[in-house]
């Protein structure tokens, strides 16, 4: 578990991120959700590490990774993977080679043969065997996020963080990306955070969601509850898709026609 605790930043005295608490779950999707602009990347990087947080604490699995001994940190990094917004591919590089790239850096204990058959593998699970030889450029968008998942979980990760995972991708690609993580999150118990602000992955794999507005968390809650939230920032947010206010319709009208029968039959008998 990740636990997040009043994380602030600003930037040139504008603040972005404030006074975040949170916590993102073992072996879940946990997703962060909120409109462009809301500090979810900002949020993301100052977890990972990328950025320093101005106020604030963040533990993984109990041990705190902020202001904490390099050695912990670094321990603790090791164990991160990342995806990162458009993939982030070397463009140089082949597919094999850029799987290969975190455990050459992280794993040096990794002979060659072992770390070829982790990119085996890797490339294996999100199904793309056959594409190691080629270079970024000649594969799809799909492909690219696929091979940056492959990438993410190369070193064996605890915990992967997702920003944006299916921007740029059409419906059914997005659909497929969405379930792959949600595979992985659950065969290696990994703790996943998925930055978004697609409700089409709410639906698919939200099982613990935060809502950020303006750099506060206004809710926090599954995808069952997300529809009845009594948050008018996010209630905005989230009917602003129309698929979501038709899928609510549906949703009312088949809860009104059973209670309707239900009426029905208590009356009759
Ligand atoms: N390095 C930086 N320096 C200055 N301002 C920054 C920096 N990084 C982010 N910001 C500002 O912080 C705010 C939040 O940015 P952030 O990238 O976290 O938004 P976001 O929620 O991820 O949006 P999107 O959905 O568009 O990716 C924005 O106003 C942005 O301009
Ligand atoms: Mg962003």
């Amino acid at each position: 578990m990740i636990e997040v605790s009043n994380v602030q930043k600003a930037f040139n005295g504008n603040p972005v991120l404030k006074g975040i608490s949170c916590t993102f779950e073992t072996g879940k999707c946990n997703l962060v959700l909120g409109g462009s602009g809301t500090g979810k990347s900002v949020l993301l990087q100052c977890i990972v590490g990328l950025m320093k947080p101005d106020l604030g604490s963040i533990t993984f699995d109990g041990t705190m990774y902020t202001n904490n001994k390099i050695n912990i940190r670094q321990e603790i990094r090791r164990k991160i993977g990342m995806l990162f917004q458009g993939s982030a591919l070397f463009d140089s590089m082949t597919v094999a080679q850029n799987v290969e790239f975190p455990l050459q850096m992280l794993t040096p204990e990794m002979t060659p043969a072992e770390r070829r058959d982790r990119v085996e593998f890797c490339l294996k699970r999100v199904g793309l065997e056959n594409a190691g030889n080629k270079m970024p450029s000649e594969i799809s968008g799909g492909m690219k996020k696929r091979v940056g998942i492959a990438r993410a979980i190369a070193p064996n990760c605890t915990y992967l963080f997702c920003d944006e995972p299916n921007s740029g991708l059409d419906p059914a690609t997005s659909i497929k990306i969405d379930e792959l993580i949600h595979e992985i999150t659950h065969e290696y118990n990994i703790t996943t955070v998925i930055i978004t602000h697609d409700m089409n992955s709410v639906i698919e794999i939200g099982e613990h969601i935060i809502f950020l507005h303006q750099g506060r968390k206004l809710w926090d809650g599954t995808k069952e509850e997300i529809l009845n939230a009594q948050v008018p920032e996010l209630q905005e947010f989230i009917f602003s898709s129309s698929l979501v206010r038709a899928a609510k319709k549906v949703d009312e009208e088949a809860e009104g026609g059973l209670a309707s029968i239900h009426d029905h039959e208590g009356g009759g008998i």
